[in-house]
């Protein structure tokens, strides 16, 4: 697992750009994993810039989703199917049959969460994934506890998120209570893993993630498990790692062709 200490989200979501532009470069029609909440914003206005300014081909890239709210109705724009649709795929210009998603309107949640697995390793797997990390140490909708083997599947979420959510919604009561996530063993399977964490709310459970033990209670310390994970964490979310010296060190060492 590789770390990097940036200064602020903006430098995050710079350097994440870039390495998605890198694999643009070498992959047309990459299938990029993008994540919502509030931290991977600045990846995706970065990475627009980029598309903007021409520097960035994006036109032929493919967006999948994470994870998706079950219930709400279609097209309510805190879906994330809206959201992602919103934040990522109209900025970058693409059109949304480049876009897929598991559908949380299914009747059939069951089916529809196989069939979201199905759909990812019919197109290929995803190349990189973008991930946010809850102050639960959750990543995707796998709240702690998850199976580390787990597949797309329905999860109940934890008090804790519905909270940390609520600010999306009007109130607390509209947050729902069921989510369809990709499985941590669904994750693992992209080619390569980048999770950002920004504030000193997410500092416990960074340091948990890559200095703590693999285990189910901390879903995002199954990165330590994939051959290519990045964690990039401004200075708040580093706090409380007892390694950031050397992870300082060994990121203003590293060849710049090697990129993240
Ligand atoms: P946030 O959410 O980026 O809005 O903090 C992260 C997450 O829950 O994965």
């Amino acid at each position: 697992m590789e770390v990097v200490i940036v200064k602020d989200a903006k430098a995050g979501g710079e350097l994440i750009a870039d390495g998605i532009a890198g694999l643009l470069r070498r992959k047309p029609d990459a299938l990029l994993g993008v994540a919502t909440g509030s931290t991977p914003l600045p990846i995706y206005d970065a990475l627009t810039a980029r598309v903007r300014a021409g520097s960035v081909d994006a036109s032929r890239a493919r967006i999948a989703q994470l994870d998706e709210y079950v219930g709400l109705p279609a097209g309510h724009p805190e879906s994330y199917r809206s959201t992602v649709l919103r934040q990522v795929v109209e900025p970058l210009g693409l059109s949304a049959d480049q876009f897929m998603g598991p559908d949380g309107s299914a009747e059939d949640v069951q089916a529809a969460c196989e069939a979201y697995d199905k759909a990812l390793a019919e197109a290929g797997g995803v190349d990189l994934q973008i991930l946010g990390i809850g102050t639960d140490g959750h990543i995707g909708f796998n709240e702690p506890c998850s199976s580390l083997a787990s597949r797309t599947r329905i999860k109940t979420l934890t008090e804790q998120t519905r909270v940390d959510n609520a600010r999306f919604f009007d109130d607390i009561e509209q947050v729902p209570h069921h989510v369809i996530t990709q499985g941590i063993g669904t994750i693992l399977e992209a080619r390569h893993l980048v999770l950002l964490a920004t504030g000193e709310g997410k500092a416990e459970a960074v340091a948990q993630t890559v200095e703590g033990p693999v285990a189910a209670l901390v879903p995002a310390s199954a990165l330590q498990l994939h051959p290519h994970a990045t964690v990039v964490v401004d200075e708040a979310a580093a706090s409380k790692l007892k390694l950031a010296d050397y992870f300082r060190h060994t990121f203003a060492n590293k060849p710049a062709w090697q990129g993240i």
